[in-house]
């Protein structure tokens, strides 16, 4: 849902640039920091500050921008950039898509689509400070330590901003000082598009640049101001995967410290990852190498960890879910998965059910209380109440060509080694024998035994295998027993 759109008159997003030093063929803006792509941030920034309308500007690798922000933002209004180069021409063209439906006046904010922590609350301040001072322009600036590469702001003798020199451009004089421009700004729209009018291409780069804007607005008359934030993560772009990496990282440390503060326990925050999607419940306890996922949820008192990775899975409340790979899947209250588990999509457990070690389940739905403890795959099934599913039981789902469902009861008990050959039906309070092939439905409350007479070739080992240490010790314990009688084909 969109919420109501009170905010400035337009947000435009920058994104036509081509990002060739991540050497990708995704394109840059599309690469995923904390589960969502740096233009997923750059919309929910713009989006949380309810612009009348949103623009994002694109050029390169168009098409598979496009199809990416519309379905993040079906609302959001592409506009493309032609061949004149720049950040000034990229604004000029939204503002003309813009502008074309309906007149646009008001406060315009840019941003770009490659720093992805850039805050709504930041804007919100750039906003309101721009609308409060009454600005032609507010550009919201850092200062770094190495301002290599950015446009510097260039202030007065009293501190007021007079433009913005890039880095291409500047004097050696300009290029000490330290405060940069992000390159996110709030503008008066009127002011914007006169002053984008007479933007030249007349610089280092031929490109059309937006900070001259800034100088333009001054000469006009107009009042240019600067937000400067000590927060220089919130300014970021990435350009390359060793950014890319940074900010993950930064994220990750944010959304941590986060969740911790709002009563969640990490014991190791460097190696828990949680995607910005993650919702988590007081007292939940996160143990080392944990990463939660896209819309994974946990409730109240659960345990996750250590050695986990959930993508899209809810976790009920006191579930505890150890060394698992799971996704698509629910864990319901008080049930325990793992160690060395693989849920896979549709994995529904009940209330205090279990799936135990070394299990692998996918599309089935376990009853609660029901307990599938260890060795096993269960797909395509029902399991119902407090059933207990024995060691090594696998559902045999998949006939080579086509998946079938198996249904087990509840209070169901099976024997280690069952194979359930769907489809197939086994009734309330059914048991299987050991090794126990189910091929064909079991009424409730029978026992299911499938297996073949047991036959003891006696003597087999000591005649075929001569000479080795099962047949020595064979011999020594044939002589040990001769009192005893020895024992005979049984089954029979
Ligand atoms: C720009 C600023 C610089 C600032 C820096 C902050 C200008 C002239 N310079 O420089 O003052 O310090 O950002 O990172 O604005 N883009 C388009 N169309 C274009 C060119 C760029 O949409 O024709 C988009 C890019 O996709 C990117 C953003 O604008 O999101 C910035 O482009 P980039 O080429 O990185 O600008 P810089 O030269 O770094
Ligand atoms: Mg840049």
């Amino acid at each position: 849902m969109i919420p109501e759109n009170t905010g400035p008159a337009a947000v435009i997003v920058l994104a036509a640039g081509a990002g060739t030093r991540m050497k990708s063929r995704t394109p840059k803006i599309l690469h995923e920091i904390g589960g969502l792509s740096m233009v997923g941030h750059a919309l929910r920034a713009a989006r949380s500050i309810n612009p009348q309308r949103l623009a994002i500007v694109v050029r390169h690798e168009r098409d598979l921008v496009e199809s990416h922000v519309a379905a993040l933002d079906p609302q959001a209004v592409i506009v493309d950039q032609d061949d004149i180069p720049g950040t000034g021409r990229a604004v000029e063209a939204a503002l003309h898509a813009l502008h074309a439906e309906q007149d646009l006046s008001g406060t315009v904010v840019v941003t770009y689509g490659d720093v992805p922590l850039l805050s709504g609350e930041l804007l919100t301040e750039l906003v309101a400070t721009h609308e409060r001072e009454g600005n032609a322009v507010t550009v919201l600036t850092a200062v770094l330590d190495d301002a290599t590469g950015y446009g510097r702001i260039l202030r007065g003798d009293d501190g007021s901003v007079t433009g913005i020199r890039e880095h291409k451009d500047a004097t050696e004089a300009e290029r000490l000082i330290r405060e940069v421009n992000s390159g996110i700004y709030a503008f008066d729209a009127a002011v914007l598009r006169e002053a984008l009018a007479k933007v030249t291409t007349d610089n280092a780069q031929g490109e059309k640049y937006l900070t001259d804007v800034l100088g333009l607005a001054r000469q006009a008359g107009g009042r240019v101001a600067a937000v400067v934030t000590a927060d220089r993560w919130q300014v970021e772009g990435a350009n390359d995967r060793v950014q890319l990496a940074a900010l993950g990282a930064e994220l990750n440390r944010r959304t941590v410290e986060a969740w911790m503060r709002a009563g969640v326990t990490i014991v190791d925050p460097a190696t828990t990852w949680i995607d910005s999607s993650v919702t988590l419940e007081e007292d939940v306890r996160l143990l080392p190498n944990t990463q939660l996922h896209g819309g994974t949820t946990v409730a109240r008192d659960a345990v996750v960890g250590p050695d986990t990775t959930l993508t899209d899975v809810t976790v009920g409340e006191g579930a505890t879910v150890i060394r698992t790979h799971g996704s698509g899947s629910v864990i319901g209250p008080r049930a325990a998965v793992g160690p060395f588990t693989y849920l896979r999509p549709g994995t529904v457990l009940g209330e205090k059910g279990k799936i135990g070690a070394f299990y692998e389940t996918k599309n089935v739905t376990i009853g609660r209380g029901s307990k599938l403890s260890h060795l096993g795959y269960a797909g395509d099934a029902e399991i119902g109440e407090d059933t207990n599913i024995g060691c090594g039981n696998i559902t045999a789902n998949y006939d080579g060509e086509k998946k079938h469902r198996t249904v087990i009861g509840s209070g169901v008990r099976t024997g280690s080694n069952t194979v359930f050959v769907a489809p197939v039906t086994v009734g309330d309070g059914a048991y299987s024998g050991a090794g126990a092939v189910i091929r064909k439905d079991v009424p409730a409350g029978a026992l299911a035994v499938s297996v073949a007479a047991q036959r003891n070739a006696e003597g087999w080992v000591p005649a075929n295998r001569p000479g080795t240490r099962s047949a020595e010790l064979a011999q020594a314990a044939t002589k040990d027993s001769s009192s005893t009688p020895a024992s005979t084909e049984e089954g029979k």
